[in-house]
């Protein structure tokens, strides 16, 4: 079994410029699979709602509900990092909110780090987790807890004062002590430039190919979604005779850089 991934080990590959592999997977089946298969980061996404559950939104997962799927996945875990999202309402009202919600995804859901949206609202709970022991993965762009009130599920940071807000955030981030980023459905050029400006990971899911790693749903580059996918993912099944090959496939697609084409980015 190979070294298991840290924090430490992810931003020594992007000093390498070794891309990151990452997905998500809600139970322990999947996340052997796509340990087996060399993905370094298994992210718990409150996608869950949607692949999972089958709601129209994250909105209604509960702090319970990632928990429950996180300690599901950490059993399938040997070698990936776990990172488990922090679901709406879990954080957003204060710090010390943000803060017992992260003790329990770390104590009953094994998660190594939490991920949490948005940018300048929230530096102030980064830096009080942080300074408290949690690893902190924070999630900018298209935040999709926030869908009603950006309108739908949007490319963000289309024009010159949405991207500067989006870079300021990811310095604001970095500064507050994150130890990596999701950049989510931004332009491939904004995304290159914050890539470029930050020493912590910056992962890209609809953020063009020069992110430092690549994050799909699972069930999206699978192709099993009933619903329809997003322009940036891509079916991995396609041209791959098992599940576990589709996983491989994508993994050496994103760390030899052919993940995402031009056609999965904005
Ligand atoms: O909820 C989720 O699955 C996510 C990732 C895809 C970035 O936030």
């Amino acid at each position: 079994m190979s070294k298991a991934v840290t924090v430490s080990s992810l931003q020594e590959m992007k000093r390498q410029g070794e891309k990151i592999a990452c997905l998500t997977a809600y139970d322990y089946s999947f996340a052997s699979v796509l340990d087996a298969a060399g993905v370094d980061l298994i992210m718990v996404g409150d996608s869950l709602g949607m692949v999972i559950q089958g709601y129209d939104s994250t909105l209604p997962v509960t702090l319970e509900d990632m928990a429950y799927h996180s300690h599901c996945v950490a059993s399938g875990c040997d070698r990936a990092i776990l990172v488990v999202d922090l679901p709406f309402m879990s954080y957003q009202i204060d710090p010390e909110q943000a803060l017992e919600s992260a003790g329990v995804l770390m104590k009953q859901g094994d998660a190594q780090v939490v991920k949490l949206e948005g940018g300048a609202p929230m530096v102030e709970t980064v830096r009080f987790l942080v300074e408290r022991g949690v690893p902190v993965c924070a999630h900018l762009g298209l935040t999709p807890q926030s869908v009603h009130q950006l309108g739908g599920y949007r490319v963000q940071g289309k024009d010159k004062d949405s991207a500067q807000r989006i870079l300021d955030d990811a310095r604001a981030m970095e500064d507050a002590g994150a130890a990596m980023l999701v950049l989510e459905a931004v332009p491939a050029k904004l995304a290159k430039e914050i890539s470029h400006a930050l020493t912590i990971p910056a992962i890209g899911i609809g953020a063009g190919k020069d992110c430092d790693g690549q994050v799909l749903v699972l069930q999206d580059m699978l192709g099993i979604y009933p619903k329809p996918s997003p322009k940036f993912s891509r079916n991995f099944m396609q041209g791959s005779d098992s599940i576990a090959r589709a996983i491989e496939n994508y993994v050496a697609a994103v760390k030899s850089g052919r993940f995402p084409a031009a056609e999965h980015s904005f």
